[in-house]
């Protein structure tokens, strides 16, 4: 039976899809390529051109192949974007989302692993982040994120779905031959921005508010790798396979770096200073985002292999450094 893997043509997605390939599982994408790379998708995988919202084109899928779980991550992701635009996140994510689980109820799936983010927690009340902890969300986007959890829950009470939600913190980092990796247009996340500075394709990085009550007044994140999250979804099918119930896990690497030392941290990959202009905060950033990973290691037996952040954007560099341009799609 094969593993449906909605967005599989993303940043998560395409590495996760590697990473079941190289398991010996048989795949299939389901992507409507609005933001993902059809380069990006490993070859032995099989793809469909399918946006979720599309109930007719995905009970096709349901129909033509014995599908085993879905591993969904078609979402838009930028939540700066979702407070212009909440509508496009609360259909993509939310009713996308509703739509993926009608066919999968009909079509008799009963596992479902997702995509869910640190954002559903909104301004942390405590450090490191546990799962139990409030979630408020304080953007569009992490209220999709929660309302998405929210169906989950209801369906798995109602039907026979089981469901595994990863929230994750901040992914970053690429497959290490560097042969896949971030692609976002436009891009709005930090590393990828502060390498277009050495590589040529900007001036400088702009330091988004420097007083935070943080030790250097700037923003403090959990940067977990690609390869970490991708792995993480991996043991998620395999919990769900021996009988695990539903539940929501942490992915982060419970150490907190801020954006001054994410650039010294570059400067050292790169070898090259990096041109730096410090501005005014970004509505919406929480000062500090630290998750505890506790809940993932002992049940989902999730051990991140990368937790040194220089590691991590040595491997980001390789993707951008080869890839300049990303796909080029
Ligand atoms: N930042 C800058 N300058 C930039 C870009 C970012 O200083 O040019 C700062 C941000 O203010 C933030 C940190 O770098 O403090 C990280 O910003 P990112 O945009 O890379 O990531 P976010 O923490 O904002 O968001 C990420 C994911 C979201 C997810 C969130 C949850 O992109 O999808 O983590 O923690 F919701």
């Amino acid at each position: 039976m094969a593993i449906l893997v909605c967005g599989g043509a993303g940043y998560i997605g395409s590495h996760t899809v590697r990473q079941l390939v190289a398991a010996g599982e048989d795949v299939i994408v389901a992507d409507n390529f609005s933001t993902g790379h059809r380069r990006a998708i490993d070859p032995a995988a099989k793809i469909y051109r399918c946006d979720i919202r599309d109930k007719d084109a995905l009970k096709k899928i349901f129909a033509a192949e014995k599908i085993e779980a879905v591993i969904h991550f078609a979402a838009f992701i930028e939540a700066g974007e979702s407070v212009r635009k909440p509508l496009k996140y609360f259909d993509n994510n939310v009713c996308g989302t509703e739509i993926l689980l009608e066919a999968m109820v009909e079509g008799g799936v009963d596992k479902i692993i997702f995509s869910s983010s640190a954002a559903v927690y909104g301004e942390p009340e405590r450090i490191p982040i546990d799962e139990d902890d409030q979630t408020l969300p304080v953007n569009p986007y992490g209220s999709s994120k929660l309302m998405m959890e929210m169906m989950m829950r209801s369906v798995a009470a109602a039907h026979s779905v089981k469901f595994v939600s990863l929230r994750y913190f901040n992914a970053s980092g690429a497959i290490e031959d560097g042969s896949i990796g971030e692609d976002h247009h436009p891009e709005t996340h930090l590393i990828p921005l502060i390498l277009q500075v050495p590589l040529g394709q900007r001036d400088n990085i702009t330091v988004f508010g420097t007083d935070y009550p943080t030790p250097d007044g700037t923003c403090i994140r959990d940067y977990v790798h690609v390869l970490d999250l991708a792995a993480a979804h991996l043991n998620a099918l395999n919990y769900l396979r021996g009988g695990g119930s539903s539940d929501f896990f942490n992915l982060g690497n419970g150490r907190g770096f801020s954006v001054r030392e994410i650039i010294d941290a570059a400067e050292k990959i790169v070898g090259k200073k990096i041109s730096t202009v410090f501005g005014e905060r970004r509505p919406g950033d929480p000062a500090r985002l630290i998750a505890s990973g506790a809940k993932a290691r002992r049940i989902l037996n999730w051990t991140p292999r990368f937790d040194d952040v220089e590691r991590i954007i040595a491997t980001a560099w390789r993707w951008h450094s080869t890839h300049p341009f990303g796909y080029g799609d």
